[in-house]
């Protein structure tokens, strides 16, 4: 596998020893909450699920991990790792998508899988307390429960934990109606390098009591303190929802659609997003191959394809402004076909074409991912150039094919939020694919003004790419939040910024 150009490790940091997980071990409650190849409490296999990350594209090779119970343990493991010059690298649910959650080298892995309990509700504000292991669809389940719903939503919610959410700014498929976590983000509790555990969990919505630290927590990506618990403000769940995808004929097509969707839905429009007939053709294979079972969704296939979802409290309020875009986009021609969910299995089966767009691509080869913003007239654009860039370079023939170096070069994305994301599927990793994609995309965002992660984050990824979207004073100052909180720089080394 190649994950590209790594760097090497640094002599800074401590290589464990056998001694050093036995005094670990003795600083929790539970000895089951560590597990090592270095006792033989562990073989590389019960590892690698930690070492290795979901793409198949970067892999560690540390030789522990360790599963505090509480916040208090996470503050004495880190004081050990911090007296001892021990590398650390905090771990979610692992399903980070640009190297962020896994080890370069042999950092140890802090995983918050055993703080997984909700701490506090509040049915009247709407306020959620809870640990920072716990997995977002869980709790979603919770709130809905309660008539509520987590203000986030993305494709990996049966894996990922809140803290994860909260430590790479997760955007996802409702940012467009819910905002993005630095708004609902309330207050959070984190343990810092050194040990210290920090309680910011502040419930209230005002509070300008002097600098709001917990935003440069939200997106921080596990580089200045491990995340142990979120306030966040819950929206009621919509009680009303629908589901429509159509199928298009142009990318302008799906920006007229955009702007239509808007005007008649207003208030109730919850979800936009669009894909291309690659991302099309991936998803629906992929499907039918779980199905078992080919399926006819459209009459008229388009190269386009946009996905609108409508939540709201009335549901003859909101199928009659649905009704009213649907005439208006059909009598008008603006899209080619249409299909609107009749009920909850068509509902998560539309879903689902976008869904699991992300598993399809990854089921079809290893895959080059790019997460963009840019204004959205430009959006499409850049997979344009992309293609033409792996198609002067011998690398994608057509559209793709199954036995090429690129099989599919996919552009999808949420289309309401300018965050674009192209997938670039190779017949497997390598550095002559890698050359001849970055740094060319990172340049053409330049272009545009636009970022190099919209929502994925840094990581190990594009920490040599940050330039591309950030100022040098912007650097320098974040370089020495980083320097404030970690002096020695232990937490998640060789990522973020370099
Ligand atoms: P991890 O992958 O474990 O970690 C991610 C980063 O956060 C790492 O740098 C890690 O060190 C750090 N970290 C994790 N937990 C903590 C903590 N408690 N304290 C401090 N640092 C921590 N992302 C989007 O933004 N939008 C999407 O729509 C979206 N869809 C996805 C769909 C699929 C199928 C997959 C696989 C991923 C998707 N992602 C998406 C990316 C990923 O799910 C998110 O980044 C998610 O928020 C990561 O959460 P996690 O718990 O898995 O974190
Ligand atoms: C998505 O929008 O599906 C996610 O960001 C994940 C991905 O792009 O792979
Ligand atoms: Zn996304």
């Amino acid at each position: 596998r190649w994950g590209g150009s790594l760097p090497d490790r640094s002599s800074k940091f401590t290589k464990l020893t056998p001694d050093h997980i036995k005094a670990i071990r003795e600083l929790l409650s539970s000895p089951g909450s560590l597990i090592s190849t270095l006792d033989n409490s562990a073989s590389p296999e019960d590892l690698a699920g930690f070492n290795n990350d979901w793409m198949g594209k970067y892999f560690g090779k540390s030789p522990v991990v360790v599963k505090p119970k509480t916040p208090e343990e996470i503050g004495k493991v880190m004081k050990y790792c911090y007296d001892n010059d021990i590398a650390v690298v905090p771990q979610g649910g692992n399903t980070g998508l640009v190297g962020g959650s896994t080890p370069i080298h042999d950092e140890l892995i802090l995983s918050t899988a055993n703080l997984s309990s909700v701490r506090s509700f509040d049915p009247v504000s709407g306020i959620l307390v809870a640990d920072a292991g716990a997995i977002l669809e869980t709790v979603d389940h919770y709130l809905a429960e309660k008539g509520f719903i987590f203000p986030l939503d993305l494709g990996a919610k049966g894996s990922c934990h809140i803290g994860g959410n909260v430590a790479t700014n997760a955007g996802g498929l409702r940012l467009l109606r819910y905002g993005s976590l630095h708004g609902s983000v309330l207050g959070l509790e984190a343990v810092l390098p050194d040990g210290t555990v920090w309680d910011g969990l502040s419930t209230l919505r005002k509070d300008n009591t002097g600098f709001d630290l917990k935003q440069l927590f939200i997106g921080s990506e596990g580089t200045i303190g491990i995340i142990t618990a979120v306030s966040i403000l819950c929206p009621r769940r919509p009680t009303a929802m629908n589901v429509a995808v159509f199928s298009l004929p142009s990318y302008e097509a799906v920006q007229k659609v955009y702007a239509e969707a808007k005007s008649h839905l207003g208030e109730i429009l919850s979800a936009f997003e669009f894909f291309d007939k690659q991302g099309f053709a991936l998803s629906s294979k992929h499907i039918e191959e779980i199905h078992g079972s080919e399926r006819k969704i459209f009459e008229t296939e388009g190269d386009f394809y946009c996905l609108i979802e409508t939540g709201g409290s009335n549901a003859e309020h909101d199928e009659a402004k649905l009704s009213g875009l649907l005439e208006h986009l059909m009598s008008n021609e603006m899209v080619l076909d249409g299909v609107l969910a009749q009920d909850q299995t068509q509902f998560a089966s539309l879903w689902s074409l976008r869904e699991l767009l992300p598993e399809a691509c990854g089921k079809a080869g290893s895959v080059y991912k790019y997460d963009l913003s840019v204004p959205v007239g430009k959006m499409y654009g850049l997979v344009e150039k992309m293609r033409k860039r792996l198609r002067d370079e011998g690398l994608l023939v057509g559209d793709g094919q199954k036995e090429g170096p690129i099989r599919a070069c996919v552009g999808y994305g949420h289309m309401g939020d300018g965050n674009l994301h192209i997938n670039i599927v190779a017949n497997k990793y390598s550095e002559e694919i890698e050359k001849v994609i970055e740094p060319y995309v990172y340049e053409i965002v330049a272009a545009e003004n636009g970022s190099i992660s919209a929502e994925h984050g840094l990581g190990v990824m594009k920490a040599p790419y940050v330039s591309y979207s950030k100022n040098q004073t912007s650097i320098d100052m974040m370089r020495k939040i980083k320097q404030l909180f970690d002096p020695k720089g232990l937490l998640n080394p060789y990522k973020y910024i370099q």
